[in-house]
């Protein structure tokens, strides 16, 4: 079986060279990403392996469905990328719905900590021997309320890391999780009551711009946003003016609207087109990482491994596809579970 591999990274190589290998798949690996002009790559291959800044949409399905492509293997868990509607019936979707919630949990905490006690700002000073301490005046954790938005399953991990710090948690979730103890309010009281806000629900139309520039005048003065989620639940010039604003007191993001031209990509020495990113990068209060949250060995590991074993099923005629994004019934990620057979 041959898999074409979108979007590889060096990181991507070892682990899903090693898994594809135990299971007898060829995958070749190209640099660019999947999109219309692409697609002719995919050649001869039952399948391709995609990741979340691949533009998977109905033009490219239909190059795909009509070159032979059976099956699109999401190497993520998000798949806002990929028009799985449009797919149904031609091509089955899979993602890997959990690889290490942990990973990104942490990254968000990592993030929180390093902003409020200014580590990003004292590791250059000290590199420097400047060892003054002016400016560099935090906050304690302890006490503070953190308004999580989605409660899967890295929000729960975020929410467990939240209150071993001692901190006050609220959250909101279009279906909240019955006897979870977690305490559930609408998004106006969670932005009204957070002192900070963290995102871990999917992108959906219904998500897109959550938090805009009505959701920031809502919020706390000096509030702390944290996206590691998807960047377009963000309006990014709202937030720049909320920032200007001083409403918001930080932001850090490991995801950004505009990500797909830029994150995964060394530009140093280039010129940045995108001028809010690059205004954003320039606060002194902005944290941005490009979409590394994921990024630990034991989530590339897992990745690997899933991604093997999806292909797999889906080749192997036991009337299941393991972790298919199933369009038929509405309920995308589980309904398949139930029935234990394929989407179409
Ligand atoms: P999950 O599916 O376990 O949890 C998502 C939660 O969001 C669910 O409880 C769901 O009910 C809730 N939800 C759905 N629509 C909502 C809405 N409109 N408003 C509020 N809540 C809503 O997903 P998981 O594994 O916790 O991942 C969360 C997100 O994290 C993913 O969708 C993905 O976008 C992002 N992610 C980011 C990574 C990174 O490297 N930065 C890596 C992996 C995931």
């Amino acid at each position: 079986m041959k898999i074409a591999f979108f979007d590889t990274q060096p990181y991507d190589r070892p682990s899903f060279e090693r898994y594809a290998a135990a299971a007898g798949m060829e995958i070749v690996f190209f640099e660019g990403k999947l999109c219309p002009d692409t697609a002719e790559l995919a050649r001869g291959c039952e399948a391709v392996c995609v990741f979340v800044n691949d533009d998977v949409n109905a033009e490219v399905i239909d190059r795909l469905y009509a070159l032979g492509v059976k099956l699109i293997a999401l190497r993520s868990a998000g798949y806002n990328n990929v028009d799985v509607a449009h797919a149904f019936g031609k091509i089955h979707v899979v993602h890997v719905p959990a690889y290490s919630p942990y990973a990104v949990a942490e990254h968000t905490m990592a993030l929180l900590l390093t902003s409020i006690r200014r580590i990003h700002k004292a590791y250059n000073r000290t590199r420097e021997f400047n060892f003054s301490l002016n400016g560099l005046t935090g906050f304690d954790l302890h006490g503070k309320t953190v308004g999580v938005i989605g409660t899967g399953r890295i929000g729960r991990i975020f929410i467990d890391i939240c209150r071993g710090f001692g901190m006050r948690v609220i959250a909101y979730d279009k279906f909240p999780a019955a006897d979870s103890g977690i305490e559930y309010v609408s998004t106006d009281e969670l932005f009204a009551g957070s002192d900070i806000i963290s995102l871990h629900c999917p992108l959906t139309e219904e998500s897109y711009h959550m938090i805009d520039a009505k959701a920031i005048a809502g919020m706390k003065k000096g509030v702390v946003l944290l996206n590691t989620s998807r960047g377009a639940l963000v309006d990014a010039e709202a937030l720049l003016d909320g920032i200007k604003a001083r409403r918001i007191g930080a932001a850090c993001l490991d995801v950004y609207e505009e990500e797909a031209d830029v994150f995964f990509r060394d530009y140093s020495g280039h010129i940045l087109n995108d001028d809010t990113l690059a205004r954003l990068i320039s606060m002194p209060n902005v944290i941005v990482t490009s979409h590394q949250a994921f990024l630990t060995e034991e989530a590339l590991n897992n990745i690997a491994e899933t991604t093997v074993r999806n292909i797999r099923s889906c080749f192997e005629n036991d009337g299941v596809c393991e972790n298919e994004l199933c369009y038929r019934c509405g309920n995308i990620e589980r309904c398949k579970k139930d029935r234990k057979e394929r989407c179409f």
